[in-house]
């Protein structure tokens, strides 16, 4: 049988179509745009998501045999709040998880409710990106959509809801809610009071890979599908992608360098985190992890290369960039475009270059944005090692990973051997396991991801570079709190 993989991102939807041993025969991207309706808040339609997903679907599948098609496991940007009526119509556009219009929300949460009470209830403090908060947001500025609300989805759960008319969703994703009590994986009775909700608009828990339902008939006639083809309940991009990365079983690490910029790494079981600027949620393998998550990072360098120099040749930008200008740049970036979530949880923040001279070149502040990312990487990988946390290895996914350049930055900003695979697809690799495993073509996710996932190069830090980056993070680390608000 094949499986479908749905990675529905932020600046497109990908699929994938997969065979039960891992091979990828087909894979299509369709693309939407975003809305900034205010500076630091940013939406999309969920319309848009599943029209797209559909038409990305037919083209998929086309010359396919459809009865090949043995299920359907969906990824999905997470946190974004999904609002629908009693007629299941979208009430307004999805507040999407880079979205910094809850500051007071998520203050009233942390200092009013309390971080430790919120840790104790759900494992994790709000962040402004977070889903909680943002309901909160609508309570108390649009009272109307408020009072219409009957159903509370994430955006992959909205994809799922079409597709299977199933009103679910998943641990990986439900975590990053703040409505889920993470330790003992069910909704916390007390977050729902705080936030004026009640469980009945919820979607039913379940483990990332458990068939929820299967595709509707009328979706299936009008993709082509026979027969009946399995849904999944499917994973939080982040989860998904640490799947098709085979970050799975505890003490992995993945990093991931798409619109977002996230450290994940794997934990065998629950832990109460003493430091909440890492979430920790649970993960598409049935387990846990700690994640960090940088607003702005491969968009940093979009941002740079197509919208300010009107540039899209990447390659031939970062191929000036010598080992000996690695650790050695005058410039510096701080990457938050849409302010920054993990560790600083400050929406209000802008980048910023600093350390520019009469004779600073294009190709400095080129390498300058890419190396703020890593910088930034680097303040959430200190978190976890201040809690005693060593990770000497490290996956790398998304579109940033792709440079060669890059990777080798963040080798050594991080001072981590960097490894790259051989089907970087992330999350709809991950989705794709993922509806392998509910369709019963392997035992569990560990083991599919272990027999699916493989391994490509590996960039092991340099003690030169790594140690001149050292200097260079002392430097970096202090102009955060110079600039903050
Ligand atoms: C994770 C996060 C982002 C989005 C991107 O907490 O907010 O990585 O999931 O799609």
């Amino acid at each position: 049988m094949n499986y479908i993989g749905i990675d529905l991102g932020t600046s497109g939807v990908k699929l994938l179509l997969m065979t039960g041993d891992g091979k990828i025969l087909n894979k299509v991207t369709e693309e939407y745009g975003i809305s900034f309706p205010h500076p630091g808040w940013s939406e999309q339609d969920p319309r848009d998501w599943y029209d797209h997903t559909i038409i990305a679907m037919k083209k998929l599948i086309s010359g396919i045999d459809p009865s090949s098609i043995g299920g359907i496991g969906v990824g999905g940007q997470m946190h974004g709040l999904v609002l629908l009526d009693e007629h299941d119509e979208v009430i307004r556009p999805a507040i999407l998880w880079n979205d910094g219009r809850t500051t007071e929300e998520t203050s009233y949460l942390n200092n009013d409710i309390g971080t430790s009470r919120l840790a104790e209830l759900t494992g994790n403090i709000a962040f402004a990106g977070f889903t909680a908060p943002k309901i909160l947001w609508v309570y108390r500025n649009e009272p109307s959509n408020f009072a219409r609300i009957r159903k509370i989805m994430l955006p992959k759960d909205y994809i799922v809801y079409r597709l299977t008319g199933a009103f679910t969703t998943d641990f990986s994703d439900a975590s990053g809610m703040l409505l889920l009590d993470v330790r003992n994986r069910r909704w916390s009775r007390e977050m729902l009071e705080i936030c004026h909700i009640s469980e009945s608009m919820l979607p039913l828990l379940r483990e990332s890979s458990a068939p929820i339902g299967t595709v509707l008939p009328s979706v299936a006639s009008s993709l082509g599908l026979t027969g009946s083809v399995t849904v999944v309940a499917g994973a939080g991009d982040n989860a998904a992608a640490a799947i098709g990365t085979g970050t799975v079983g505890p003490g992995r690490c993945n990093i991931s360098l798409g619109t977002s910029g996230t450290i994940f790494i794997t934990s065998g079981g629950y832990v109460q985190l003493s430091n909440n600027a890492l979430h920790f949620f649970a993960h598409a393998d049935g387990r846990y992890h700690i994640m960090g998550c940088m607003l702005s990072a491969a968009s940093c360098n979009k941002w740079w290369m197509d919208g300010i120099l009107g540039d899209h040749d990447y390659a031939a930008a970062q191929r000036p960039v010598t080992d000996d200008a690695l650790g050695t740049n005058p410039v510096y970036f701080l990457p938050y475009l849409m302010g920054e979530r993990s560790p600083h949880n400050d929406p209000s923040v802008r980048a910023m270059f600093t350390g520019m001279s009469m004779d600073t070149t294009r190709t400095q502040m080129t390498q300058a944005v890419l190396e703020g990312v890593a910088y930034g990487m680097r303040d959430c990988l200190e978190v976890a090692r201040s809690m005693g946390i060593n990770i000497s290895e490290s996956c790398i996914c998304g579109g940033g990973g792709k440079s060669e350049l890059w990777r080798r930055i963040m080798a050594n900003v991080l001072n981590v051997r960097i490894k790259t695979l051989k089907n970087d697809e992330g999350p709809a690799l991950g989705g794709a396991i993922l509806a392998a495993v509910g369709s019963g073509a392997y035992s569990d996710v560990i083991s599919a991801a272990d027999r699916i996932v493989e391994f490509d190069s590996v960039i092991e830090p340099d003690p030169e570079i790594a140690s001149r980056y050292d200097r260079g993070y002392q430097v970096y680390r202090e102009l955060y709190p110079r600039i903050k608000m």
